[in-house]
C-alpha cells in the first residue's frame, strides 16, 4: 500500500478520514500482523487490498499489480463466520474449487484432505450448527486455504475463541501457513498473538490510521506460539511494541472509541484490556 487515503461519509453529510498515507508491503511468503486501536481502520485496510472496496488516493497492489476488484489469488478470513449454514462441513470446504469449474468428485477428495488438515476428519457430513465455535473457524480457514490464496487476510479471525482454542489454532494456523506459505495479513487486538505468529508487526495510529511503526520479529522458525511467549526474546519484542501501541489505545480511549460500560478511560491500560 503506498500513500493510501480513504474516507467515508458520515450520517450528517461530513467527512470522516479514516486512512491516511499508508505506506507498508508485505513480501511473498511472508506473515505480517496489523495492530492498532479499536474503530482506528484496519478492517478497511483489508478490504481495500482484497478488492472490496477502493482508496479514495494512493495505491494499492497485489503481486505487482494494481487492485481492481477481487482477486483471484487473494483468501479472506472474516472474524464472524463465513460458512455457509445450509452446506454440511465437506460442501462448505469443497466451495471454492467447485465455483472455479472443479468436478464434485475432485472437489471433495481436495476437500477430505483440508478437512483432515484442520483436524475435523469425521465430522464430514455435519453442518455448522452442530460444530463447536472453534470448530466452524477451523472449517472457514480450510474452505479459504484449499483455494491455495498468494494473499491470506484475516481478520480477528480468532476472536470470540476462548483462550485455549485460540493459541490452538494458533499453533495450526502456523502449520497450515507453512504448506502453501502465503503472505499474510493479520489483524489483531492481541499483540501476543500478533508477536507469536508474526514475522513483522505493523502498529497503526489512532485514526486516521496511518502506519506507526513496523517491529522486525526474528523469532525462530518452526515456532510454537504458546511456548515462545515465556521466551526473554518474547518479552522484550512485547515490550517495545507495547510501547507504540499504548499511545494510539490512550488517544482513542480519550475519544471513546474504546469506552466500555464499566472499563472507564481513566484505568489504568494493559495489553490485555485493549482486547
Ligand atoms: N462503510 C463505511 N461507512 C462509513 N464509515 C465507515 C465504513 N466502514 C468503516 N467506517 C468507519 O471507519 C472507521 C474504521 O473502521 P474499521 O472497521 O476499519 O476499524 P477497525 O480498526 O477494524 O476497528 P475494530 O478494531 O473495532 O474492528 C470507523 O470509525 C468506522 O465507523
Ligand atoms: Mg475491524
Amino acid at each position: 500500500m503506498h500513500g493510501v487515503c480513504k474516507s467515508f461519509t458520515t450520517p450528517d453529510g461530513g467527512n470522516h478520514d479514516v486512512l491516511r498515507n499508508i505506506d507498508f508491503s508485505v513480501r511473498a511468503g511472508e506473515f505480517t500482523a496489523v495492530v492498532g486501536p479499536t474503530g482506528c481502520g484496519k478492517s478497511t485496510t483489508l478490504s481495500l487490498i482484497s478488492g472490496m472496496d477502493r482508496p479514495d488516493s494512493g495505491e494499492v497492489r497485489v503481486s505487482g499489480r494494481p487492485v481492481d476488484g477481487i482477486g483471484k489469488d487473494v483468501g479472506f478470513v472474516f472474524q464472524t463466520d463465513a460458512v455457509f449454514p445450509w452446506k454440511t462441513v465437506v460442501a462448505n470446504v469443497a466451495a471454492g474449487p467447485r465455483f472455479r469449474g472443479a468436478s464434485r468428485k475432485q472437489a471433495h477428495a481436495d476437500a477430505a484432505e483440508w478437512i483432515r488438515r484442520v483436524g475435523l476428519a469425521g465430522f464430514e457430513r455435519y453442518h455448522p450448527h452442530q460444530l463447536s465455535g472453534g470448530m466452524r473457524k477451523r472449517v472457514a480457514l480450510a474452505q479459504t486455504m484449499i483455494n491455495e490464496p498468494r494473499v491470506l487476510l484475516m481478520d480477528e479471525p480468532f476472536s470470540g475463541l476462548d483462550v485455549q482454542t485460540r493459541q490452538i489454532m494458533a499453533d495450526e494456523l502456523l502449520s497450515l501457513w507453512d504448506l502453501t506459505r502465503p503472505a499474510v495479513v493479520f489483524v489483531t487486538h492481541d499483540l501476543e498473538e500478533a508477536i507469536s505468529l508474526a514475522d513483522k508487526v505493523v502498529v497503526l495510529t489512532a485514526g486516521p490510521a496511518t502506519v506507526k511503526e513496523e517491529f522486525a520479529i526474528d523469532l525462530p522458525r518452526p515456532r510454537n506460539p504458546r511456548e515462545i511467549r515465556h521466551t526473554p526474546e518474547f518479552v522484550k519484542l512485547h515490550e517495545q511494541v507495547w510501547q507504540a501501541l499504548r499511545d494510539e489505545v490512550e488517544v482513542a480511549y480519550s475519544r471513546g472509541a474504546g469506552a466500555r460500560p464499566g472499563s472507564p478511560a481513566a484505568e489504568p491500560l494493559t495489553p490485555e484490556s485493549v482486547i
